[in-house]
């Protein structure tokens, strides 16, 4: 089997236990008889589980860093952009010596990751204060997904600043998705979107109120820490782009020139088989794992961003108001450049059994909408209520099966995210969805009523649901979750 162009990062672990690995990697070129390019979309540092145990420190500070040929000042974790890439196994134990070197609180969420919500685990509800330290600690389930996870600070009303600030890396779980010959051959890059707004100086620029309404956009689009870097395919060969939206608000449309992608994940969870889609819708937080085929003429061919619109608060009109992508052209994120010759590989037929979860014991309904909230003014709200730290709003039981309808009766898109437990689509107006899928996210259109089929499994206690348009989280639409054993 011919391998080209896959370099190879090692993240070196130091023996002996409870020593902090304290940020050294180490970086290995693949030798290869043929030259091979190198790849500029991804050099980001890499973390992996050693001997069942992957442990890192990690910093979030404040840094200078090179983003589009400027040096702007970003908040990072590590110092890098985007943060380093996490990597563990189904069974492995994770220790982050967290450390908080921004100038206010945050804390960490493991986005997707079906691990416990409390203590020092996937817990939102920790609060590190700047200057302190905190040790996340837990353990993988044997049982739990390979995917593509993610992670990002999570205190409420700082999320999207600290998002847009540049706070956002992957986490990766490699299983036996990853043993699948076709997937294992294939040419394998991380696409992390995010998007900037810095002004000339370097210094991020404050967002303005009707912009936090819509949930801020930047203009400077960026995949890795990188614009428009290019992607080697090679002819006859596979590339798999694991593609992570980590913006806070903007939405991705992505199109290949000339080809198709052929999804085989939808967020952090293999569907039973590859789909050809033309067009790859992303909101916040969602993620795909799609395949591409080099069965086209050599050349370079544009990793687009189409146009779309995701609603206006529709009271003024007017730029600043839209959705950006609502009236821009296409934009190139990438470009995909055939480099060599392989043997001509083939799509996998099958990669995982999905089974559609059994009927729910309770159907809910969730209403999407923005308003006038007495305490806090205009608010983004689930049925009818904006978030308040001290009440649960939703009460369900350990291993039960729920129903939630999920109504948008605003006039803007919102991406709906659950922590903890990956649901199905079972509807969206009424109309079965045909794609048997699990996700954590699911994009709720203006006027659009979605079923989704949560499975609560494993890990009791308190955490949140909420829209991943963070700046609407932050304004309130987000709700306290309690899991009862
Ligand atoms: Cu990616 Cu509650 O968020
Ligand atoms: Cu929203």
């Amino acid at each position: 089997m011919i391998k080209l162009n896959r370099r190879q990062f090692i993240a070196l672990g130091i023996g002996g236990a409870g020593v902090a690995i304290a940020g050294n990697w180490l970086r290995q070129e693949t030798i290869s008889s043929q030259p091979v390019p190198q790849s500029s979309v991804d050099l980001t540092p890499i973390y992996q589980s050693n001997d069942g145990l992957l442990e890192l420190d990690l910093e979030a500070r404040e840094r200078i860093v090179e983003l589009a040929g400027r040096q702007a000042s970003l908040l990072t974790y590590n110092g890098q952009i985007p943060a380093p890439r996490l990597e563990a196994k189904p069974g492995d134990k994770v220790r982050i010596y967290f450390t908080n070197n921004l100038q206010q609180p945050t804390n960490i969420h493991y986005h997707g990751l079906h691990i416990p919500l409390t203590g020092n685990a996937d817990n939102v509800f920790l609060e590190i204060e700047s200057g302190k330290k905190l040790t996340y600690e837990f353990q993988i389930p044997n049982n739990h997904p390979s995917g593509t996870f993610w992670y990002h600070p999570h205190l409420h009303g700082l999320v999207a600043e600290q998002l847009f600030g540049g706070l956002a890396g992957l986490f990766i779980v490699r299983g036996k998705d990853d043993e699948i010959p076709e997937l294992k051959a294939a040419q394998e890059e991380f696409l992390v979107l995010q998007d900037f707004s810095i002004n000339a100086d370097g210094k991020r620029t404050n967002s303005a109120h009707m912009s936090l309404m819509m949930g801020r956009e930047g203009e400077l689009i960026a995949i890795n820490g990188r614009i428009n870097p290019s992607i080697a395919l090679s002819k006859g060969g596979l590339l798999r782009l694991r593609i992570l939206n980590a913006s806070p608000s903007r939405f991705y449309r992505l199109a290949l020139e000339d080809h198709s992608f052929y999804q085989i994940a939808t967020d952090g969870n293999s569907l039973s088989e590859p789909i050809e889609v033309a067009q790859l819708l992303l909101t916040p937080g969602q993620r795909a794992d799609v395949l591409i085929r080099g069965d086209k003429e050599s050349g370079q061919y544009s990793l687009l961003n189409l146009p779309y619109d995701r609603g206006s608060m529709g009271m003024m009109g007017g730029r600043g108001m839209m959705g950006r992508n609502n009236r821009d052209e296409p934009i190139t994120l990438a470009t995909v450049n055939y480099e060599y010759a392989v043997e001509s590989m083939a799509l996998p037929s099958k990669l995982n059994s999905i089974s559609a979860l059994p009927e729910p014991q309770t159907v809910r309904r969730f209403e999407l909408n923005h308003g006038m909230s007495p305490a806090v003014g205009m608010a983004f709200l689930i049925n009818g209520e904006p978030y308040n730290h001290d009440v649960i709003h939703t009460q369900v039981k350990l291993n039960t099966i729920e129903d939630w309808e999920l109504i948008n009766t605003g006039v803007m898109d919102h991406p709906f995210h659950i922590h903890g437990n990956a649901f199905q689509i079972i509807s969206r107006n009424g109309q079965p969805e045909s794609l048997l899928a699990l996700r954590d996210t699911v994009l709720v259109k203006r006027g659009e009523t979605v079923r989704i089929r949560i499975p609560f499994r494993d890990f009791a206690g308190k955490t949140v649901y909420h829209c991943h348009v963070l700046d609407h989280e932050d304004l309130g639409m987000m709700g306290n979750l309690m899991i009862e054993a």
